[in-house]
Formats: C-alpha cells, structure tokens, sequence
C-alpha cells in the first residue's frame, strides 16, 4: 500500500502539529541555553532585525462543515474596536521584537475579506511608521468568494493589499454543499475573474480534493477545469477530518466513508503531474506557482525565519528584546500564542497592549526540529547557509554525515545530499511521512546532551 502523508495547512503546520511536537521536546531554559541560544544566533543576523507578519482575522460568515480553524460567527463585528485592537497589538509586538524590517504581511483566518479595508491599512500604516517594509513586499489577504465583488477588491488593494489567496475549495456543486461552503460555483468563478484583474499574476487558489464520492476522474476533471480559469498560484489540500467538526460527526456516525489513502495518493500525485505540465513548479507539498508567484510569506515559515503573529490565536515566533528601552535582545526565541476567543482578546489587548496566552522558550533543537519539518516539504529542502546560521555553525554535515538513515536515503533515491543542501527527491515527497521521524531522530541524537 502506498503511503500518503498529511498536507499540513500553513496556520496548522506553525500551530497543533509543531506544537504538540515542541510540547514534548520542550527543554526548560536555563543559562546554559542561553549561552547556546547566543551562539546559535550569532552575530548581525537578519534573522534577529527582520520578521514576517501574520495578522487573524477571526471572523467567518458560516462555519464549514471541516474546518476547526479559530474562527468565530458573528453578525455584530465591532470593526471599529477591532481595528483599534489590530493596531495596537502590531506595535507592541514590533516594539518587543525589536525588528527594524517587516518582509511580508499576511492577513489570515477567517475570512479577512469581511474585515474593512481601512482596517488593514491601518495595520499597513502602523507597520511603515514603525519599521521597514518595502513598498513592494508582499501583502497577502486569504478571501472567500462571497465577500469579494470587485469593488471591495479594489479597496482592499488600495488599502496596501497586493496578493489574493482565494478558497475557492472545488468547481463541483455538490462537493461544495457536502463541505458546507457558502457561495456556488459561479461565485467562485466571477470572484476569481474579479480577483485576476484587480492582483494579476498574484492570485492564488485554494482547492481540496479527497472528498468521499470523488473519483479520480472527477478530480482530473475538476482541476482540468481550474487550470481554465486559476492564475499563477494554487494550494492543494488534502480533506482531513477534524475532531470537533460537523464534518467529524458525520464521519463517525457513518454518514460517508473517507477515500484510500491509495486513491488519495493518486489524486495528488495526478495533480502533481499536470500542474507540471502546465507549468507550475511545486515548491511545497502543497504549494504550486509558475513564473515569479512562488508565496514569500509562506516561505518564510519554512525557512525558519521570524513572524509574530498578531489578532486572536495567533502565532508567532521571534526573540523579544530583553529590554525595550535599552534595546538589548534576549537571543532566545519565543514561541507565542495569542488569546483566542476575540472579545477576551480585545479586552486583553485594551488592558496590556497585547493578548499574548501562552510563551514557551525554544531551544536551539526546537528551532532546528521546526526547520527539518517544514523544510524537509519544500522543493529547496534544508540549505546548509541556512542550517548553520539557525544551529550556531554546525553544518548538516556534521548533523547528518554519519547517520545511516540518511546515507540509505540517500543512496535509496528518496533524499538528495550535498554539502550545500539536504533535498527531498520526487519519490522521497510521496513518502515523506514515513520516514521524517527517522530524521528528526538523528538531529536529536547529534544534539543530545549539549
Ligand atoms: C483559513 S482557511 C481559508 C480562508 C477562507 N476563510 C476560506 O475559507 O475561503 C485556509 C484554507 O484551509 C483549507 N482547509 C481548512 N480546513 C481544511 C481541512 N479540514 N481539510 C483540508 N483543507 C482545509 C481550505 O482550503 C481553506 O481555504
Ligand atoms: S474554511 Fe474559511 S470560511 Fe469556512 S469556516 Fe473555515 S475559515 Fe471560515
């Protein structure tokens, strides 16, 4: 039987999953971290000046019938008080993370589409009046076919919004009831026309296959459909069930049946094939772009660089400065968690100048274990530049020469190493899951005890 593995969304991949994983591994800081996290981090690094932006918007019209993200429906959106909080909470992380340059923002949920568009430009403008960022980086807005006429578009990108990540889910009508979306076919279809002339060349999709009564040929059918219509970017996920949706219930109730993981693994592996042939390189797992549309945001996440999260139940990664007014950094990065429900939040917000929950210090091997997972699922895989900068000096090759996993691997087609990169191959991508843990295994082996 093929193996297939799970195609982790970006917010989950830097929510449940890694954090369950840095739960377990959490080491409790102590000087001699400290005195690692120094070393690990170096010197003039842009790893400490400079982070990514992720705001949440925690609002949806509907909830859909699989989806356990933090959102919340609600029909009396205080935008106003949101705005405010939205602000404020941007320029407390800003001024305890102490970066002088935001790469990219990315306004997540939700449904960000349903925020005002003075909004976002307020977030905008708070940023450029406190930081860095340039006037092209990218700025990304996740939207929802039902709340994107043109005009709305339009303002969103006068407020500063430049890319359209669009759920547009399937071109099927029956599947978009089975997942209990709110908008038709048609929906999609005139948002996505909209979209393309209002952010051309910079429009992404988001499609889910693997649902209950889909064949293979409705799957080739529907994304022979896509490839008519979509733009430069498309995110493919696999439909997975979670615990506390409608969805789940169903599934436990023996409503339907979920497809083999054989037949899933033909769906993607079929879809592989043809966006190459259209052109589309796949740079993630579940990311394809041709031309210049590859995601900057979301490579961020994957190469280990910093973002703080702001807005209910973000996340963020960074490491705060230990004192604001000195300037001085800690060298240790923080993972955060903000509140996640919107009014606890907002109040949090009003009281503190921000709604942080939670704060786990991570280790140099957190960083590292976060790098090999996310990394290991793109087409550049672990660069060594990169590796050394994020593990104080030490090399993969130092990390991984000697382990027999990765020499089998490597030797067996499904892992390519060099000196300047450990790279999953084609083949190794379809078996990933099978054997990351051998992986993460021997990074924690290498750094056992020191
Ligand atoms: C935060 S959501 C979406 C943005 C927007 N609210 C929408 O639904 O169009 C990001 C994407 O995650 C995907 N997604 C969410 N839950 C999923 C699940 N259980 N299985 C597969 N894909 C899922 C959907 O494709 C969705 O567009
Ligand atoms: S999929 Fe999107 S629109 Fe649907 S409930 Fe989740 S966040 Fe809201």
């Amino acid at each position: 039987m093929k193996r297939f593995y799970q195609i982790l969304l970006p917010q989950q991949r830097t929510s449940s999953k890694l954090h369950e994983f840095q739960k377990e591994n959490f080491k409790r800081y102590t000087s001699n971290s400290l005195k690692e996290a120094k070393c690990l981090n170096g010197h003039p690094n842009p790893l400490e000046e400079e982070a990514t932006l992720y705001i949440h918007w925690p609002y949806c019209q509907k909830r859909c019938h699989y989806c356990n993200f933090n959102k919340y429906i609600s029909q009396n959106v205080d935008h106003g008080r949101m705005r405010k909080c939205l602000v404020r909470e941007t320029e407390t992380l800003l001024n305890l993370s102490g970066v002088k340059k935001i790469k990219s923002i990315f306004f997540g949920g939700g449904t960000p589409s349903l925020a005002e568009p003075k909004t976002f430009a307020a977030v905008i403008d708070c940023v450029r009046a406190k930081v860095a960022l340039e006037d092209e980086a990218e700025v990304t807005m996740e939207a929802n076919p039902t709340s994107t006429e043109a005009a709305l578009l339009a303002e969103f990108k006068v407020a500063g919004v430049n890319r359209l990540s669009l759920g547009v889910q399937t071109f099927n009508e029956d599947l978009l009831k089975f997942l209990g979306r709110n908008h038709s076919v048609a929906d999609s279809l005139r948002s996505l026309e909209a979209a393309k002339n209002i952010f051309r060349g910079r429009v992404s999709i988001d499609l889910i296959f693997g649902n209950p009564t889909q064949t293979l040929d409705m799957w080739s059918t529907e994304l022979e459909g896509a490839l008519q219509v979509c733009d430069d970017h498309v995110s493919l996920y696999q439909l997975t069930l979670e615990r506390g949706t409608a969805l789940f219930k169903m599934y436990e109730n023996g409503d339907f049946t979920q497809p083999s993981s054989d037949l899933m693994a033909d769906m993607y592996q079929s879809a592989v094939e043809r966006l190459s042939e259209a052109g589309f390189q796949r740079y993630e797992v579940s990311n394809f772009a041709r031309g210049n549309s590859k995601s900057v945001h979301n490579q961020s996440y994957w190469s280990g660089a910093q973002y703080l999260g702001v807005g209910p139940g973000a996340h963020g990664r960074f490491m705060p400065l230990h004192n604001i007014y000195s300037g001085t950094r800690s060298f240790v990065r923080e993972a955060r968690i903000q509140t996640l429900e919107p009014d606890g939040w907002m109040c949090e917000v009003e009281k503190y100048g921000h709604g942080t929950r939670k704060i786990t210090r991570l280790s140099k091997v957190d960083v590292l274990n976060e790098l090999v997972l996310t990394g290991l699922r793109t087409s550049e895989g672990l660069e060594n530049s990169n590796f050394e900068q994020l593990s104080g000096g030490v090399s993969l090759h130092e990390v991984f020469g000697d382990s027999m996993v990765v020499q089998d691997l490597d030797r067996t087609g499904f892992l390519e190493v060099t000196p300047e990169y450990l790279r999953v191959t084609d083949r190794g991508l379809i078996v990933l899951d099978s054997f990351v843990p051998d992986i993460i295994n021997a990074l924690n082996k290498y750094f056992a005890g020191s």
